[in-house]
């Protein structure tokens, strides 16, 4: 993270940013909407639930037996009609969905809300001819294409849940996804433009898939018209078997608990979680906090969210949130600086965005290339500015605002989980005079306290865990095929509560600062991956044999991986030097996991820092890793292990 000097830190905790008048005056939500929450919370969220169109009203708002929960119990209802039908039915078909804009310069798509529901509506009845039925899984692994969006919808339609696996995972973690799911069919595409160039997707599915006997079928996108192998009867292209469809589909109505989706993320082993949503709370709270917080108006805004469909962010707040509401989105293929460095930013120019949700890590990145580049565009139809997935640096809060916000832009820091299915913590634009660098507070509806170590509350102000002591509507409603790995990492550590593995403090004026990962958990560039999940890739690899993995602060991507290693005989035997090793090492990780996992940094080095019970001290790798002045190390079985890496990484930083 950027180095703050204490001043900053200093002020902003105590300045404060008041919402624009004119945004306040005509916000969709005021102050009351706090005290409507407090006085009842179940009618406040009944009260939400009731902006969707459903076919049979719930008959209870929750069923709440710890640690399960079933929201809108009885209800009925479509996710795809209330993202796409119902917009078309009010009269805004020929509304925009989607600006869909590719990597390569020019390659453009608009798709207005009826063209989508016709082409949602294609791909269910595909899907049906493959056999596809409500309550079976679909893998989707597709680049950032309209197809992506199409593909999700068309399953919520016909009640089958999609798992999507970012398109930067690995063959080896498609396989342990599609297995733990039991996923029969697997959506994706040849490939997609990636950082200027085409990369291949199919050959990682053909690979996966070797080991994945129970997937029938693999429809298949063509987006890069690169070679591809082909699977007689099992493969088959997008354009044959979805254009020739009807083109309408007829929605049956689901249980409000109708799994939607599993998102798989990681945890503090080395098995990903298989994180189950369902349906009518999830579009409650996604549908709400997206017109809440973004103070959305679905006639004139044209809304951005910068992430992948393959996380959470891309499937509450691309896809459901957005679509729900029938507000007009960009969607963009490729990276930041695909055609020039002020790509984004020509984006916002060409298609008058007004609301813009991404990450401090590239908020970061636009600081480090400078502020001419927004500089030399239109940026004056952008109004509010969201940001997500780690915490936010002051200082790069001030820059949003100031260079990307014009200065009158309101910032809405949102935390949020994987998990927690939407947002959960967060100002209001129209309402919350903001701190640079703190979410502020619970959104109406929410309830989340601080604890200390003994789980204890620790009242107004004061630091410790982040909890969640109330169910709320878009929560997790399990871990696919693990339900005791459910209760014990989310519920266990603070009966009764749902523990979140964020360090969170409350100041002295009660408002909220989260700090970070307590546990396992790296956060790189808002991507979530854990050290044993790294630990694990590495030491299968033949040479390692011990390897510890810590998330050292980074500039940019506010942590990076920084992986020490030790090697079977010693690091003489290498046939390589350590520096090859250090590369083969980072494409084996690569493949095991998927480039995203791949260490900044490899140390190898002749033994790791233990205690004498034998336990790796990790505080003390990441203080190595940050080359920081080192901690007490007299618990260390061995000190001169610890000088002995410090040497390495001093020489392998003197070489740059
Ligand atoms: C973890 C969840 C939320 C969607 C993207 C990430 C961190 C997320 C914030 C924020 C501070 C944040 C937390 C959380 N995080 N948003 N605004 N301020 N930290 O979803 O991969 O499930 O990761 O991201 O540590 O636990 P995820």
């Amino acid at each position: 993270m950027t180095q703050q000097t204490g001043l900053e830190a200093l002020s902003s905790e105590s300045r404060r940013f008041e919402p624009p008048a004119d945004l306040a005056a005509k916000a969709n939500v005021s102050a009351d909407a706090y005290e409507q929450a407090a006085a009842d919370r179940l009618a406040f969220w009944a009260e939400q639930a009731g902006r969707l169109e459903w076919a049979t009203p719930w008959t209870e708002i929750v069923d709440w037996q710890p640690p399960y929960a079933k929201w809108f119990v009885g209800g009925t209802l479509n996710v795809a009609v209330n993202c796409l039908d119902r917009h078309v039915a009010a009269g805004n078909g020929e509304r925009v969905a989607l600006h869909w804009v590719g990597e390569p310069d020019g390659d453009t798509r608009d798709l207005t809300y009826a063209e989508l529901l016709r082409q949602v509506s294609m791909t269910a009845n595909a899907l049906t001819e493959l056999g596809v039925q409500a309550g079976d899984r679909v893998c989707i692994y597709l680049p950032m294409v309209p197809e992506a969006v199409i593909s999700m919808l068309a399953c919520a339609r016909i009640g089958a849940a999609h798992s999507v696996v970012f398109g930067g995972f690995s063959a080896q973690a498609l396989v342990d996804r599609i297995t733990d799911a039991g996923a029969k069919v697997v959506i994706t595409a040849d490939g997609g433009y990636r950082r200027g160039s085409a990369s291949a997707l199919k050959p990682a599915v053909d690979e996966a898939l070797e080991r994945c006997p129970d997937v029938t079928a693999v429809l298949v996108v063509k987006r890069t018209r690169q070679d591809v192998a082909w699977a007689e009867g099992r493969d088959h292209w997008w354009a044959d078997l979805v254009d020739r469809q009807p083109e309408s589909h007829s929605a049956q109505a689901f249980d409000a608990e109708q799994p939607l989706f599993l998102l798989y993320t990681s945890g503090t082993t080395g098995k990903p979680k298989g994180i189950l949503h369902t349906s009518g709370g999830y579009l409650t709270q996604c549908a709400w906090t997206h017109w809440a917080v973004f103070d959305l108006k679905p006639e004139s805004d044209v809304y951005w969210c910068t992430a992948d469909v393959g996380w959470v962010t891309g499937h509450s707040y691309l896809v459901y949130g957005p679509l729900a509401n029938g507000v007009t989105q960009v969607m963009y293929e490729g990276t930041p600086d695909a055609g020039g460095r002020d790509r984004w930013w020509s984006i916002v120019e060409q298609y008058k965005v007004s609301i813009l949700y991404t990450a401090p890590t590239a908020i970061r990145t636009f600081m480090k290339w400078g502020e001419d580049l927004p500089g030399g565009r239109d940026l004056s139809s952008l109004r509010i500015l969201g940001s997500v997935g780690e915490p936010i640096n002051p200082e790069a809060w001030m820059w949003y605002r100031r260079v990307i916000g014009g200065d009158r832009c309101p910032v809405v820091d949102t935390w949020w989980q994987t998990e927690t299915g939407a947002m959960m913590v967060s100002p209001l634009p129209g309402v919350t005079s903001c701190k640079p660098g703190s979410a502020m507070g619970p959104l109406p509806g929410i309830s989340v306290d601080v604890v200390d170590g003994e789980g204890r509350s620790v009242g107004e102000t004061g630091g410790g865990f982040l909890t969640l002591d109330e169910p709320w509507p878009a929560m997790l409603r399990g871990i696919w095929n693990d339900d005791s790995r459910y209760r014990d990492t989310y519920w266990s550590r603070f009966p009764g509560r749902y523990f979140a593995g964020d360090g969170a403090k409350w100041d002295d004026e009660h408002v909220l600062w989260l700090l970070g990962r307590v546990d396992d958990v790296m956060n790189i560039s808002g991507h979530r991956i854990s050290t044993t999940e790294v630990e694990s890739a590495l030491v299968s690899h033949p040479k390692v044999a011990e390897a510890a993995v810590v998330g050292a602060s980074d500039e940019t991507t506010g942590q990076a991986i920084v992986a020490f290693v030790t090697v079977k005989g010693t690091v003489d035997d290498l046939e390589s030097g350590g520096d090859e090793f250090a590369q083969e090492l980072r494409a084996h990780v690569a493949k095991e996991i998927g480039p995203i996992a791949k260490p900044r940094q490899i140390v190898i080095s002749p033994e790791l820092p233990k205690t004498r019970s034998g336990k790796i001290m990790r505080r003390l790798l990441v203080d190595i890793a940050e080359r920081r002045e080192l901690g007490d190390v007299t618990t260390l079985a061995d000190p001169a292990v610890v000088q002995a890496i410090d040497d390495t990484m001093g020489a392998a930083a003197a070489k740059g």
